[in-house]
């Protein structure tokens, strides 16, 4: 299993729509759980539970309960990330999750989406999702099915850093060493 520099997985990974059919082996999988699980959350409640999906069919009901991700029908497994919303910082610690599991399995190739566009009554009902708990994000894995290539659509650092005070421009060359 290739592994790469931390920098290079945050930089380099996309969001794809699109896998090869191609099996993900297990170990990968099981880096991506434990990525789940180790990732930490508001006071470290781990108020979370992660549901893997590998059934085709019920990958096939993920597809049918999103609205944005119909995608995940042809990803090779998807995990659903439960959190509890009665703490005010729950989809904070849903997006540590959603972002961390997606660099594990990049760090190993596999590439993945997420979505959190769905019918939350029809996921939950489905999934049978315990009333406590809400399906905040869904990421959905697989090999790429091209080889990526192309740049990340996004925003100049000038645009998005200010140095001390909000609207104070950040020039790079001022960067204390
Ligand atoms: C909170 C959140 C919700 C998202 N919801 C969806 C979604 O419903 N459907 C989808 O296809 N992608 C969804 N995405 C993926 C974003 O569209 C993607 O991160 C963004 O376009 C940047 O993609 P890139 O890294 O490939 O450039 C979501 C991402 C986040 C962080």
């Amino acid at each position: 299993m290739a592994a790469l520099d931390a920098f290079q997985c945050v930089a380099t990974k996309l969001d794809l729509r699109e896998f090869d059919p191609k099996q993900v082996p297990s170990e990968v999988k099981l880096k991506v759980l434990e990525a789940a699980r180790t990732t930490g959350s508001g006071n470290n409640i781990q108020h979370w539970k992660f549901i893997l999906v590998q059934d085709r069919e019920n990958l096939g009901k993920l597809a049918r309960d999103s609205t944005s991700g119909k995608w995940v029908e042809g990803a090779n497994f998807a995990v659903i990330v439960l959190t509890t919303p009665r703490f005010g910082f729950h989809l904070i610690d849903a997006g540590r999750v959603a972002q961390n599991v997606q660099l594990a399995a990049w760090n190993y190739g596999v590439a993945s989406g997420a979505f959190a566009g769905m019918n939350r009554a029809a996921l939950e009902k489905d999934f049978k999702i315990s009333s406590d708990l809400t399906a905040s994000i869904v990421v959905g894995f697989g090999y790429p099915l091209r080889k990526i290539i192309g740049r990340k659509n996004r925003k100049p650092i000038e645009e998005l850093v200010f140095a001390e005070r909000y609207g104070e421009p950040f020039d790079p060359q001022q960067l204390k060493t």
